[in-house]
């Protein structure tokens, strides 16, 4: 199937089946030795490499051979045959043949490439994305990124079995203002306005449902500038999903089964569904994240009640004591990095106690009786030798704190298991206190349908609200999130209203929403995966750039294109925009 003018055969395909075929071939050249006056040519296309050979009685073809280097793209003909005696790589595909090649054509010469077309070094990454189209060129990255086809294929495939439609949705909106930064694009043709790029397609879906589309979804590009971390890119793809006349457990029966379909296919693994469900409450408690990673265990543990009965005066005046053991003897200078690491992640202290055939030792243990040691060694199951460590502080900072500190020891005492393990989070609060913008903000965003039973909170309790939010979670990655949808004008105003925003700025944002949701629209709700780390993870990869042809580095910029660039003043003008830069320091 990958015959060609050019080519017979890839470079991934001739075995021993093959021999004494008369072969074209095409490709580059990964590497060359010269031995005994033979050269030795390793061909190197996207489906694998060839060996190819030069005799030396073939003078002519001999000396143009002798000129080719690393990375030269060449077209070559000859005769397939068994590699000599000990000559064989039996890990390789077509490890046991060789080309012996008659024709040879350059199709072009190459400069010396920045860094080695080669999986095992390590390079520098901005060198990598300036040179993208080289890097591309390495096995694992392929690799990647192929593996990133197979999944929006099966995606696809999955999503029409189940009579979804795929529509498109603008890519040129409006400002909202919940959520991330938008990006902006100045119109020419009205002066002084703005399009957006869409953080998600979320309004969009929901107006379809409207619309009676009934199930709908999306491989689509979403835009959000916001700070980067591994995770994270000002531009990512969704696989987004919405659909009518449901409730949580069809979206989430529907997402396992993707999800399983995609394991199955891509890694030939069988995950068990339905997956663990577990409250944003015990999340939080439990782990200390509304993302936990449960390949370990490392549970926190509310101690507030056995604590404040010991003598120890950090423990008495605080909201609460919580704590987390750990199962293995720590040294004193770790116990310290420890303290350290508490203290940067926003803790005031760590305390700690070794806990010693079934006795506490340390500074501390003088202010617990034996009574309370045998409490707190029962209610944190610290039935072996190791060390428990404490947080007294605002519950939010005692949980975020242990959780980061879980993953922490997590990493560096290789508690983390080799498994794939995938978990909804459910009962997302429907609002949450921001500091910076002093006022409640929507956990999911202001579509999202709160609990008819806790509506009653609204006004005096807004925290304790929950909302039939949810979001999946792989090995401590939040790999996808949605909710059902609020599908009456009446409650959506009254949740703008908890978020302070005015009937007037509703209507000036929102307007067109709230226009459709008095035309009857169905029950509905849905949810976006993040399909940048759902490869990422698949393909064991730390960061999502690798699963992306042409990432943005960490500062938001394509070092490859130079993007974000100056414009031409002609263009600023004829967008009507005058430009006056307000340099970083002088904000
Ligand atoms: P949410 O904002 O949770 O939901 O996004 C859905 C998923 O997209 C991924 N994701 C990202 N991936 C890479 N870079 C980013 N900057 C980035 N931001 C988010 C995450 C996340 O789980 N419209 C709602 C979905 C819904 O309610 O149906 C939404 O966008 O994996
Ligand atoms: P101090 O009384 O400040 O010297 O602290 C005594 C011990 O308690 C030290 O090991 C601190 O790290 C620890 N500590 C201080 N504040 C807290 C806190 N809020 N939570 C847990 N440990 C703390």
């Amino acid at each position: 199937m990958l015959e060609t003018s050019l080519r017979t055969h890839s470079n991934g395909e001739l075995t021993d089946k093959d021999l004494k075929k008369r072969v074209k071939l095409t490709g580059w050249v990964n590497s060359r030795r010269d031995h005994g006056g033979i050269i030795f040519i390793d061909l190197r296309d996207r489906y694998g490499i060839t060996q190819i050979v030069f005799e030396p009685n073939k003078r002519e073809l001999f000396n143009e051979a002798n000129k080719l280097r690393r990375e030269y793209c060449i077209a070559v003909s000859g005769g397939v045959r068994k590699r000599p005696k000990g000559m064989e790589n039996k890990s390789m595909k077509t490890g046991l043949i060789e080309v012996l090649v008659d024709k040879l054509d350059l199709i072009n010469a190459s400069e010396v490439p920045p860094f080695e077309i080669d999986a095992r070094t390590e390079i520098n990454e901005d060198t990598r994305l300036k040179y993208r189209y080289l890097d591309l060129r390495r096995s694992d990255l392929q690799k990647n990124i192929i593996t990133r086809a197979k999944i929006t294929k099966l995606v696809r495939d999955y999503m029409e079995k189940n009579s979804f439609v795929e529509i498109e949705t603008p890519m040129l909106t409006k400002s909202t203002p919940e959520g991330a930064r938008d990006y902006l694009v100045p119109s020419r043709v009205h002066a002084g306005k703005f399009y957006a790029l869409p953080q998600s397609p979320q309004i969009f879906k929901q107006l379809l449902m409207v619309s009676g589309f009934d199930r709908y979804f999306q491989i689509v590009k979403c835009f959000r500038d916001e700070d980067l971390r591994a995770d994270r890119q000002p531009e990512f793809t969704q696989i987004d999903i919405e659909m009518s006349f449901i409730d949580e457990k069809d979206i989430q029966n529907l997402s396992e089964g993707m999800i399983k379909e995609i394991f199955k296919t891509v890694l030939k693994k069988d995950i068990k569904i339905p997956f663990r469900r577990i409250t944003y409450n015990e999340a939080m408690e439990s782990y200390g994240s509304d993302k936990p990673d449960l390949r370990y265990d490392l549970r926190l543990y509310d101690v507030d009640e056995i604590a404040k009965k010991s003598d120890f005066n950090v423990f008495k005046n605080t909201e609460v004591v919580k704590c987390i053991f750990v199962d293995r003897e720590i040294s004193r200078a770790d116990l310290d990095i420890l303290v350290s690491y508490a203290i940067r992640e926003g803790a005031q202290g760590l305390a700690w106690i070794k806990v010693i055939n079934g006795k506490f030792e340390g500074n501390l243990a003088k202010f617990f009786n034996d009574k309370l040691q045998k409490e707190l060694i029962k209610k944190t199951n610290a039935a072996k030798n190791g060390a428990l460590m404490f947080i007294a502080d605002r519950k939010n900072i005692a949980n975020a704190v242990l959780g980061r500190l879980r993953c922490y020891l997590a990493k560096k005492y290789n508690y983390i298991k080799d498994e794939w393990n995938l978990c909804w989070i459910t009962e997302f609060p429907l609002l949450e206190y921001s500091d910076e913008d002093q006022r409640y903000v929507s956990v999911h965003h202001p579509f999202t349908a709160p609990f008819r039973e806790d509506l009653k909170y609204l006004d005096k309790e807004p925290g304790r609200v929950r909302s039939h939010g949810y979001d999946l979670v792989l090995n401590g990655v939040e790999v996808g999130g949605g909710s059902i949808r609020i599908h009456d004008k009446e409650t959506q105003d009254l949740m703008f209203k908890a978020l302070g925003i005015s009937e007037e700025e509703a209507r000036v944002k929102f307007g067109f929403l709230l226009d459709a949701l008095k035309f009857a629209a169905p029950i509905h709700g849905g949810i976006a995966f993040g399909l940048d780390r759902l490869c990422a993870l698949l393909t064991k990869n730390e960061s999502i750039r690798e699963v992306i042809a042409f990432p943005k580095n960490k500062v938001a910029e394509d070092v490859m294109s130079e993007a974000p660039s100056e414009v031409d003043p002609k263009q600023l003008k004829e967008l009507n925009i005058k430009l006056d830069v307000v340099k970083k320091n002088e904000k």
